[in-house]
């Protein structure tokens, strides 16, 4: 099984980095195989709205979504995602790689096709952030419902952290 997790901090020894090969490590104690990914590090280039996936399934821009990142989303069976609260969301590194998976949602919903792994996929979200504010995580935990949604993961649970 593997388990892959995506580390939004531009920082590398951040909180989140922290936060996440902690829980890789913890998933690699109970038999996963796992594979973190500092999305910082990788080139992503940001949607741009070329339409193509919409008309034909997929995504033209070559970049190491291409490369890599679209194979290993659809290999795993467990999709972390680990960013810091940058205004209210994930960070714009981790938002670049979500919105490239708009190929996934039309894959599902224009062209109807059906994911194999679509009923065992399970998402999980980790988030840090340095106030404390009671809406701190609802932009992030909305952007996160969809983006599970569209690479078909089910939400499963979040571990979010104030203050730090
Ligand atoms: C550009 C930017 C925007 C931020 N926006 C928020 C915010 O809206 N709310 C908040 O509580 N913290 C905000 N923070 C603070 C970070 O979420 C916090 O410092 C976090 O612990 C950083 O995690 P990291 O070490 O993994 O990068 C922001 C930080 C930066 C650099």
């Amino acid at each position: 099984m593997l388990v892959l997790g995506f580390q939004g901090s531009p920082r590398k020894k951040g909180n989140t980095h922290f936060l996440l090969s902690n829980f890789m490590r913890a998933a690699e104690k109970l038999g996963a195989q796992t594979q973190l990914i500092e999305v910082a590090k990788q080139n992503i280039v940001p949607c741009k709205e070329l339409i193509v996936c919409e008309k034909k399934g997929y995504c033209p821009i070559d970049d190491d979504m291409k490369h890599e990142i679209y194979a290993l989303l659809r290999q795993a069976e467990v999709v972390v995602l680990g960013t810091p609260i940058f205004f209210y969301n994930m960070t714009a590194q981790m938002k670049a790689l979500v919105d490239r998976c708009q190929t996934f949602w039309a894959r599902k919903y224009i062209f109807k096709l059906k994911d194999p792994a679509r009923k065992m996929r399970r998402g999980f979200l980790l988030s840090v952030a340095a106030t404390k504010g009671k809406n701190l995580f609802e932009g992030l935990e909305l952007t996160t419902k969809y983006f599970f949604d569209a690479i078909d993961a089910s939400f499963d649970g979040s571990l979010t952290y104030r203050e730090i």
